[in-house]
This record gives C-alpha cells, structure tokens and sequence, in this order.
C-alpha cells in the first residue's frame, strides 16, 4: 500500500481537491490518501464550500472530508508528503526529525514542473476562478503522481 499525503495550510481548500482528486485516479484498496493542514484554525471542519463545489463540477463528492493537523506522526505514516506551496513546505519541512522525513515532502507542481518550486496559490480570499484555476492545477499534478506510483 502507497499512502500519499496532501498538505495545505487550512486543510480547508487545497489539499481536500487534491485528496478527492487523486482518490478518483487510483485503485483505493492499493493507495492511501489523506490530506492534512499545517495550521489548526479549521480543525474539524468541512472542506470550504466552493472546493466543494468546484470537485462537484467535476464529478466528485469531498463533503466526506474533515480538517485536520499535519502531526510528526504522519512521517511515519506516509511515504509521500505533497504540500501546496513553499510556506508549507517549511512549515512541514521543521517538524522532520532526519533525512528520510524530509525526503518524503515534495512541492505538487514539481511533478508537473520539476524544479520550478512553483506554488498552488492560497484561493481562500480569492474568487472562483481561483478555485477552478487550482484545481486544474491539482488534476494535472495527480495525473503525474499516478505515473510515479504506477
Ligand atoms: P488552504 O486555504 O490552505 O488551501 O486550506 C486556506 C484556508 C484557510 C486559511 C488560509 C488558507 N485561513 O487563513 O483561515
């Protein structure tokens, strides 16, 4: 079982598209997907009504998700850390105990871009557009990531 983790700041827009939407690429019996955020202020809730929407356009339903807080924890659980732009990647990235932790935190767009450290931008106070816009972004970053873990 490869068990992949999503990680964004709120846990609230971002990494729950990205989670439903790599859910939706893979067999989930074979590969484990969650996300997390590194920030607590939405612990316990739904995933902002307009990622919820934006995955429903699209055919997917993400109201099973809950936010929660990125743990040192999950660097035993996971083997692949996805975070969304470079302000988690160092929120992330401190909390790694040794080298093999911080192996596993990956930018999402360098499997699209590689090297380029490119962010998914925050769409929280931004309009819709901000939330089709990232999850183009997120689709075509778990398409690579299927051909990784393939
Ligand atoms: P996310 O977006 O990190 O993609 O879930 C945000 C959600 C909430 C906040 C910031 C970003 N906030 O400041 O509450």
């Amino acid at each position: 079982m490869t068990k992949i983790l999503m990680v964004c700041l709120g846990n609230i827009c971002r990494s729950p598209l990205a989670e439903g939407i790599l859910k939706s690429k893979v067999f989930t019996s074979k590969v484990f997907v969650d996300s997390a955020g590194t920030g607590a202020y939405h612990v316990g809730n739904l995933p902002d009504p307009r990622s919820i929407d934006v995955a429903k356009q699209n055919g997917l339903d993400i109201t099973d998700q809950k936010a929660r807080k990125f743990s040192v924890k999950d660097y035993d659980e996971f083997d692949f850390i996805y975070v969304m732009d470079s302000s988690n990647y160092r929120n992330v990235i401190k909390l790694a105990r040794n080298e093999q932790d911080k192996a596993k935190v990956k930018m999402i767009l360098n499997e699209v871009f590689p090297g380029e450290d490119l962010d998914v931008p925050d769409p929280y106070y931004g309009g819709e557009f901000g939330f089709k816009n990232v999850y183009n972004m997120l689709d075509e970053a778990c398409d690579k990531i299927v051909e990784i873990i393939k």
